[in-house]
């Protein structure tokens, strides 16, 4: 990180480091660049061109999040020259896909929307040529609409840069350009391993959680902060919540750690055993042959009859627990406690250590 410098960005000087970029510097100071392409924690790859800005003596615009700012450089966000051609870049990306917002999932929470709005376009100067593309329905978790997708490259970067799952890669050539798997599988029939982290990194609705399709409007879902509960780890994420279920499950980059927004497949998809039917409410316990719903205090009793029985007959070493990493750290703490204190014995494991 280097000794700060001075830079002018729209007549005001900041302060900005060697290892910042114009984008990162102003959003620092609170001054606005749109942006689609650019995605934080990734490499920036300049690809859109919507974040624009003027640099005294520089030969065109440059794209503010991947020019590093110099001392003294003099920039300029909200020229009329800066702020045509960011329309023109939204213009030309809305004529060519078909974003229909009316049937897209991603309606109300899609950055290229926000972007035709904030700028007042009514409608693009040039005609509309959606490529045609079919939907890839293939898979139950994730929706692919190639017809929508403005080849920002921010699916492959975060499949490539932050799950380093190497699925996703840009093929064929100008007009023909798309994002996929090799040799332009599905991704069923791909290497991925269907974490969702493009689906959370797609700033328009080119991939979408398919489960969530028609379950609920971005604008009537609640998010609810939760710990995911399959592993260890504690990661972070938002339940996307409408009339009490659980819609999707997305990553939330501002949590930070452990997971900076990243889930794993169960993480992401496997919250349908919230809503299960055969999921277990109460203790079961097995009479004659067959297990029927008990009571907390008919378990507990059980539980505590059996173990003084075992305990007096044969000892505490004949009696092993088994505690489980879906236990928070405090609740695995209180099982081996009790394992040593009131059983008597060391004989304790844990499912993760396997
Ligand atoms: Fe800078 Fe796309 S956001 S070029």
């Amino acid at each position: 990180m280097g000794e700060k410098f001075l830079v002018t960005i729209n007549e005001k000087e900041v302060e900005a480091s060697p290892d910042q970029t114009i984008l990162e510097v102003a959003r620092e100071n609170g001054i606005y660049i749109p942006t689609l392409c650019y995605y934080r924690g990734t490499t920036n790859v300049g690809a859109c061109r919507v974040c624009v800005v003027e640099v005294e003596n520089a030969r065109s615009l440059v794209a503010s999040c991947a020019m590093p700012v110099s001392p003294g450089m003099v920039i300029k966000t909200d020229t009329d020259r800066v702020k045509e051609a960011r329309k023109l870049v939204v213009e030309l990306l809305w004529a060519s896909g078909d974003h229909n917002c009316l049937t897209c999932e991603k309606n109300g929470n899609c950055e290229l929307q926000d972007l035709i709005y904030l700028m007042e376009i009514e409608e693009p100067r040039f005609k509309i040529e959606s490529p045609g593309y079919e939907k890839e329905r293939t898979n139950s978790m994730i929706e692919r609409d190639l017809n929508k997708c403005i080849l920002c490259g921010r699916c492959v970067r975060a499949c490539n840069e932050i799950q380093v799952n190497e699925v996703l890669d840009f093929s064929m050539r100008g007009s023909r350009t798309r994002v996929g798997p090799a040799f332009d599988t599905d991704y069923i029939d791909s290497e991925c391993f269907f974490c969702g982290e493009c689906v959370d990194a797609c700033p328009v609705g080119a991939i979408t959680f398919k489960q969530a399709r028609f379950a609920g409007r971005p604008w009537e879902l609640e998010k609810v902060r939760t710990t995911c509960t399959y592993c260890g780890v504690g990661c972070q994420l938002d339940l996307n919540v409408h009339d009490g279920k659980i819609v999707k499950v997305t990553g939330n980059r501002e949590y930070g750690q452990p997971n900076f927004g990243s889930l794993c497949v169960k993480g992401r998809f496997g919250m349908d055993f919230v809503d299960s039917p055969e999921r277990l409410k109460t203790p079961l316990i097995r009479k004659d042959g067959e297990l029927k719903e008990a009571s907390w205090e008919e378990a507990h009793a059980f539980i505590t009859d059996k173990l003084t029985a075992i305990k007096e007959e044969y000892g505490p070493d004949s009696i092993a627990g088994f505690s489980s990493a879906r236990c928070t750290n405090e609740e695995n703490y209180l099982f081996q406690k009790f394992m040593r204190a009131v059983v008597g014995t060391n004989n304790v494991d844990h499912c993760a250590r396997l």
